[in-house]
C-alpha cells in the first residue's frame, strides 16, 4: 500500500486509582487525559496510537479500571504492550475488548496486527515480578518466523523495554536479557523500520541491527537525564511528550512532540518577507 498513515506513540502512563498520585506528586491521570484531548485533537488525526508499556503503576485491577475507559476516549484504535509496572492477566481482563490480545494464560503477550499500511508486532519483554526486560528464545523464534513469512512487508516492533544501555546509570543496572541475539535477528530482517519502546521516560534514538529504535517520552514524569553512572533513581516534570511516525512515500519520520501550553505559533514572514 502506498498511502501515508500517522501513528501516534505515547509510553509509560502509570496509571493509579482513586486519583492517587504517582510517588505522592504526580497526577498521571489528569496527563493521560490531556494526551488523550491533545491527539484526538490533532490535525491531521492520527490513524492509530500505539502505547508502549507501563499502562498503570502497581498492575492492579482497579487502575486497570481507570485506564479503560480514558483510552476508551480516544477516537482511534490503540494497541497496548506490558510494562514492567503491568501485570499480564490483570491487564488481559480489563482489556477483554482488544481482541489482538492473545488469551493464553501465562504465556507472553506478543501479537500481530497486518490490517494497517505498517505491519505492527507487539512484543512482551517483561519478566513478571522483575524491572528489567528480557525476549525468551521461544519468542525470538516466533518473531523470526512472523518476519519470515512476510518480508516485504514494513513493519513495526512495539516493546517496553529499549534493548541498549542507556547511559542513565539506575536504569542500566539490569541489562536486557537476549538483547544481541534480537539485533542479530533484526540484522536478517531489514523491513523493520523500528523497534519503538518505552521505559526509559524520556526520547532517545539508537541503531539496531539493520533498523533504529526509537524511545518514547513519557505522558507524565520524565527521567532526569543524568548521564553519570552514579545517577540517583530521581524524576522530574519536564514537559511530557510523545512521538508521532509519520508513514509517507514508503518511509517513515519520526517526531518528537510535547503535550502542554506554551506561546506561538509565530510567523516567520509578513507582507514585507522575512519579518526583520
Ligand atoms: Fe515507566
Amino acid at each position: 500500500m502506498n498511502r501515508s498513515f500517522l501513528i501516534a506513540q505515547i509510553s509509560d502512563l502509570h496509571l493509579k486509582a482513586a486519583q492517587r498520585l504517582s510517588y505522592g506528586v504526580v497526577d498521571t491521570l489528569g496527563a493521560l487525559r490531556r494526551a488523550v484531548d491533545h491527539l484526538n485533537a490533532l490535525q491531521p488525526r492520527p490513524d492509530i496510537v500505539l502505547v508502549s508499556g507501563d499502562l498503570v503503576d502497581f498492575g492492579r485491577p482497579d487502575e486497570y479500571a481507570v485506564l479503560h475507559p480514558e483510552l476508551a476516549r480516544l477516537h482511534m484504535s490503540c494497541y497496548l504492550v506490558p510494562g514492567n509496572h503491568d501485570h499480564r492477566e490483570h491487564l488481559l481482563a480489563a482489556f477483554a475488548d482488544h481482541t489482538y490480545l492473545p488469551r493464553s494464560a501465562g504465556e507472553p503477550l506478543d501479537w500481530v496486527v497486518e490490517e494497517h499500511p505498517l505491519r505492527l508486532i507487539g512484543l512482551d519483554t517483561t519478566i513478571p515480578g522483575a524491572h528489567g526486560g528480557q525476549l525468551l528464545d521461544s519468542q525470538l523464534r516466533w518473531l523470526d518466523e512472523q518476519l519470515a513469512c512476510r518480508p516485504d512487508a514494513p513493519t513495526l516492533l512495539i516493546l517496553h523495554h529499549p534493548p541498549f544501555t542507556s547511559g542513565i546509570g539506575h536504569m542500566d543496572r539490569e541489562p536486557f536479557i537476549n538483547a544481541a541475539a534480537l539485533e542479530r535477528l533484526i540484522g536478517r530482517h531489514p523491513q523493520v523500520e523500528r523497534l519503538l519502546c518505552g521505559h526509559l521516560h524520556r526520547p532517545m534514538q539508537r541503531r539496531f541491527g539493520a533498523s533504529l529504535i526509537c524511545v518514547c517520552p513519557g505522558t507524565s514524569h520524565q527521567i532526569v537525564l543524568d548521564l553519570q553512572p552514579t545517577a540517583p533513581a530521581h524524576f522530574n516534570l519536564e514537559p511530557p511528550g510523545y512521538l508521532l511516525h509519520h508513514w509517507h512515500e514508503q518511509a517513515l519520520v519520526t517526531h518528537n512532540a510535547v503535550f502542554g501550553e506554551y506561546p506561538g505559533p509565530y510567523p516567520f514572514y509578513d507582507a514585507h518577507g522575512l519579518i526583520d
